[in-house]
């Protein structure tokens, strides 16, 4: 198994050295800053001897190197600064991910593709369109991550709370939806950790400055890939290719779906309250917004 991590930065590398460590998968790590992700690769592969680890790692500022691979992780462009929405990153990380998009299409054309890049709805779109891939093949991390920060900040308040009980689905941005089956769960505690999860990335970022949250977005990342590698058929939240499902056409969003070593099994319908719902259409008003700036 060969995992391709296209940008070497936080969230790249620290998925990187995940998937090392836990000996899961030969990783090629690519950037465009040269000797950025030969550095970071040398790096981690010196953990390997003390971890056990028994899989490769190479760097490289190549795209070639990337053939062949089985997945492909998106993690490059711009990252949110204090301030910035993750619209304001369209625009730059469009051109970006539309470049790359060709190169995972020419050597690359059988992978799985994991999108991170924000904003993320709009540029795991621009990927399926840019490759060409079918929609079950591009999926985009965000749900596993926003709804991980739910679950904690609501379990600090409530005591231990399990994951499918409480979850994220719709945009990662500010109209994502909360939801709650939780049946113990009081509508305080729900709606302070569900309003404060909405805003965790904001949250790290005024506190870092220089950048935003990676740890937890690259666990995310790696429990997606473990799903996928290992053929697990787990349920979680991620970002994928819309056609009717939620009533909703020709969108990525935020929704349940099972993963598997295809890729996206299958998407999960759940029945939504009314007023879900129109929280999940307002969603999508402002995932095609940003769409149609592309
Ligand atoms: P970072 O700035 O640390 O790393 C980005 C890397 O991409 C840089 O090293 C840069 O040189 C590289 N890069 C830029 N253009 C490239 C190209 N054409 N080819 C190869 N590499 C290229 O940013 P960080 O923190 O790693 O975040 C990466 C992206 O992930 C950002 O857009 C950020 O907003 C997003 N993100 C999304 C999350 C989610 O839940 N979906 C969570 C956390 C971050
Ligand atoms: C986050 O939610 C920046 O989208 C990233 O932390």
């Amino acid at each position: 198994m060969k995992i391709a991590i296209i940008g070497a930065g936080n969230v790249g590398s620290m998925v990187a050295s995940r998937l090392v460590d836990a000996s899961l998968s030969d990783v090629v790590l690519m950037d465009i800053i040269p000797g950025l992700a030969k550095g970071k690769a040398l790096d981690i592969s010196d953990a390997r001897p003390i971890l056990n680890s028994n899989v490769k790692i190479v760097g490289t500022d190549n795209f070639k190197d990337i053939q062949g691979a089985d997945i492909v992780v998106i993690t490059a462009g711009l990252a949110r600064k204090p301030g910035m929405s993750r619209d304001d990153l369209l625009k730059k990380n469009a051109e970006i991910l539309g470049d790359i998009s060709e190169h995972v299409r020419k050597q690359c054309p059988l992978s799985i593709v994991t999108v991170v890049t924000n904003p993320l709805d709009v540029m795991s779109y621009l990927v399926m369109k840019k490759t060409g891939f079918e929609p079950r093949r591009v999926i985009g991390m965000a749900g596993v991550l926003d709804s991980a920060r739910f679950i904690n900040i609501a379990s600090e308040k409530a005591g231990n709370i399990t994951g499918d009980k409480i979850f994220m689905m719709g945009s990662h941005g500010d109209t994502m939806v909360a939801i709650n089956r939780a049946g113990d769960l009081s509508e305080t505690i729900f709606k302070e950790s569900s309003d404060r999860a909405k805003n965790r990335g904001a949250e790290i970022t005024s506190h870092l400055k220089t950048g935003s949250a990676y740890f937890a977005p690259s666990a995310a990342v790696f429990y997606m890939l473990k799903c996928i590698i290992k053929n697990e058929k787990k349920t979680v939240c991620a970002s994928v290719y819309l056609q009717g499902e939620y009533g909703q056409n020709d969108i990525y969003m935020g929704v349940p779906v099972t993963l598997d070593s295809s890729g996206v099994r299958e998407i999960v319908e759940i029945e939504l309250t009314d007023e879900e719902k129109q929280a999940f259409a307002k969603s999508a008003r402002q995932i095609r917004e940003s769409i149609k700036k592309l």
